[in-house]
């Protein structure tokens, strides 16, 4: 695992934005894998900028968002679908038509988590996926557990997840206990893996990661210690740990 650490959240936004805007300037058609939560969101910004500044062309790209809750449609503020909308989508010219978020509506998740993969594949694979991580170790919403899902599909979300997500609702009571979550395979199949890591609440388990030297699926996101193309971007707060 490649890793760069930065002075600060801005710094590692514009390290995680250039990455991907070398990618897709490589590749105008290229096939990004995408994250939500609080990391992402300067990177986002940082993307639209360099839309809006340095014409970075998002019209033939093409994009799968890594989960969704369930039980939560797309215009619902709290959606991951609204979340990709206000932070990326709306503010550069790529065809919406051509951006994916697992659907949390769906009656199905068994049969949906398999079209989503397929999906992925006809598509032509992800060549770059940006994630986060939970203070848990999880990565998309594969929780630690005794076995990791590898395809997409529904996962339960652990109480540490509940609660970390209480923020961005009323109360912990209205987290959805459910998602839709791309699987520890599909992620894996991703040519190229970016890893963000922001502030202090993440030291522990990115000192964890970085040091830990196994693959456990107590951690899911060890299973990136057996990707051939992985780059862990975070700030010095969440790299604090590393060699304490
Ligand atoms: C989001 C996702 C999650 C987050 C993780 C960290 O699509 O799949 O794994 O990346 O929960 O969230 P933040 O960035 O809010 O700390």
């Amino acid at each position: 695992m490649k890793i760069i650490v930065t002075e600060s959240y801005e710094e590692m936004s514009k390290v995680a934005a250039g990455i991907f805007a070398e990618e897709i300037i490589d590749d105008s058609r290229i096939v990004l894998g995408l994250a939500t939560g609080s990391t992402p969101i300067g990177t986002y910004k940082e993307l639209v900028r360099k839309h809006l500044e340095e014409g970075l062309d998002f019209s033939q790209v093409t994009t799968f968002n890594l989960d969704e809750y369930v039980g939560i449609d797309a215009g619902d503020p709290n959606s991951y679908r609204f979340f990709m909308n206000e932070n990326l989508f709306d503010h550069v010219n790529i065809d919406k038509g051509n951006t994916h978020v697992p659907d949390g509506m769906t009656d199905n998740p068994h049969e949906y988590g398999k079209e989503y993969d397929e999906m992925i594949e006809k598509a032509g694979g992800i060549r770059i996926q940006l994630l986060g991580i939970g203070s848990n170790g999880h990565i998309a919403f594969n929780e630690p557990d005794e076995e990791l899902p590898v395809g997409t599909g529904l996962v339960s979300l652990t109480r540490q997840t509940i609660e970390d997500n209480a923020r961005f609702f009323q109360s912990v009571d209205h987290v959805p206990t459910q998602a839709i979550s791309m699987g520890m395979g599909s992620i894996m199949k991703a040519e190229r893996i970016v890893i963000l890591a922001s502030g202090e609440g993440k030291a522990e388990i990115i000192g964890k990661l970085v040091e830990g030297g196994k693959v456990t699926t107590r951690i899911p996101a060890s299973f990136l210690l057996l990707h051939p193309d992985v780059t862990l971007v975070c700030d010095k707060e969440a790299y604090s740990l590393v060699g304490r």
